[in-house]
């Protein structure tokens, strides 16, 4: 049987390895090993820079049902609110005063607002010289492409979990193969693709997280967002357990040792369930934050799931706390648009 350093180094070398191996790495108890390694392996291939990508979560309307977020459709426990095209633009303009290269626009599959309203944001936004990425949920092929004819360069979509019968149960109504579907598509329209997993969710076990991973790679994913999952009030899951840190890094560590070249967040969840979270994400192979540049009214509403809109109630304290952690690390914020390297 191979030593976890074995594996490891085999990982480091190979950026391969099959799932009974990484599902063995998720479940060891020492972590320290490959932590070290998606450092090292972060460092040589994306290098110190940390590129912020201002979020922007634009509506709280959701037609979905997932029965882990607190933005369902089924919770009246929250006010709904949309942002205007104006107030979208207004801190647009804000992120980009702050110094940011992209844009991120995030709602709940809200079907309030027209293609024709979003291709004409993008556009706008697009003249403000930043990278724009969508974070919309579903949509049809001829969406995705007039958003992407309109300027779009990168699209989130988390499968969230890659086992289909974990799918079914936390998705109600949702189809599994639509969203894989929909991620394929993106690629091959040629966005920068970002999908990712909640580390966590009741019933799920290493063997499937270790799936999402393999999912990532044959996917040629280009952005990995992986976060825990966090019980949240209002939803069937109010009171089940959370997901853990460690596991988290773990599969961060993972993510940047399959795919060397990948961008991915320290996750806001991450920073939420860990006062650390960011300076820990960052040192197991995340080399991007996303700091939210909503209003703080908004914020609070957006509640995906709890002490989200509360860490930072202004935008610009959540600008020196980042700072604060980049320096610490030894890290610089990036410069450019921070696209793929190597591509
Ligand atoms: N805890 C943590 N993350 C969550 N998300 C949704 N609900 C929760 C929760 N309760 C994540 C999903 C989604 C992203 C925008 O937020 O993974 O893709």
């Amino acid at each position: 049987m191979q030593t976890i350093t074995d594996l490891v180094k085999v990982l480091e070398e190979a950026q391969a390895l099959d799932q009974a191996g990484l599902t063995r790495l998720l479940t060891a108890p020492e972590a320290i090993p490959l932590y070290h390694a998606a450092d090292r392996v972060r460092k040589r291939y994306v290098g110190d820079e940390v590129h912020l990508r201002g979020l922007i979560e634009f509506s709280n309307y959701c037609r979905r049902g997932c029965l882990y977020c607190g933005l369902r459709a089924g919770n009246t426990q929250i006010r709904r609110y949309r942002m205007t095209p104006a107030e979208i633009l207004t801190r647009a303009r804000y992120a980009v005063g702050q110094g940011l290269k992209t844009v991120v626009l995030q709602s709940g599959e809200d079907p309030h607002y027209t293609v024709e309203e979003l291709c004409d944001i993008v556009r706008t936004l697009k003249k403000m010289d930043v990278a724009v990425t969508l974070s919309i949920g579903e949509r049809s092929k001829d969406t995705y492409a007039a958003l992407k004819e309109a300027g779009a360069d990168r699209f989130l979509l988390r499968i969230e979990t890659s086992n289909e019968q974990l799918y079914a149960r936390m998705h109600p109504g949702m189809s599994y193969q639509n969203r894989v579907n929909c991620l394929y598509t993106l690629k091959e329209l040629g966005y920068e693709t970002g999908t990712g997993s909640l580390v966590g969710l009741p019933g799920q076990t290493p063997a499937m997280l270790a799936a999402d991973l393999v999912f990532f790679k044959a996917l040629d994913a280009d952005m990995i967002g992986i976060g825990p999952f966090i019980p949240s009030p209002g939803t069937p899951l109010d009171h089940a357990a959370g997901g853990e840190v460690e596991t988290v890094l773990k599969m961060m560590a993972l993510a940047r040792l399959l795919m060397p070249e990948i961008n991915m967040p320290a996750t806001t969840a991450l920073s939420v369930k860990d006062r650390d979270g960011y300076r820990k994400g960052l040192s197991c192979g995340a080399n991007v934050i996303m700091p939210n540049m909503g209003l703080s009214e908004y914020k609070k509403l957006y509640a995906v799931y709890p002490g989200k809109g509360e860490g930072f109630a202004r935008s610009d304290e959540q600008m020196v706390k980042i700072q604060t952690v980049l320096q610490k690390l030894g890290r610089k914020v990036g410069q450019g648009y921070g696209f793929r390297v190597g591509r």
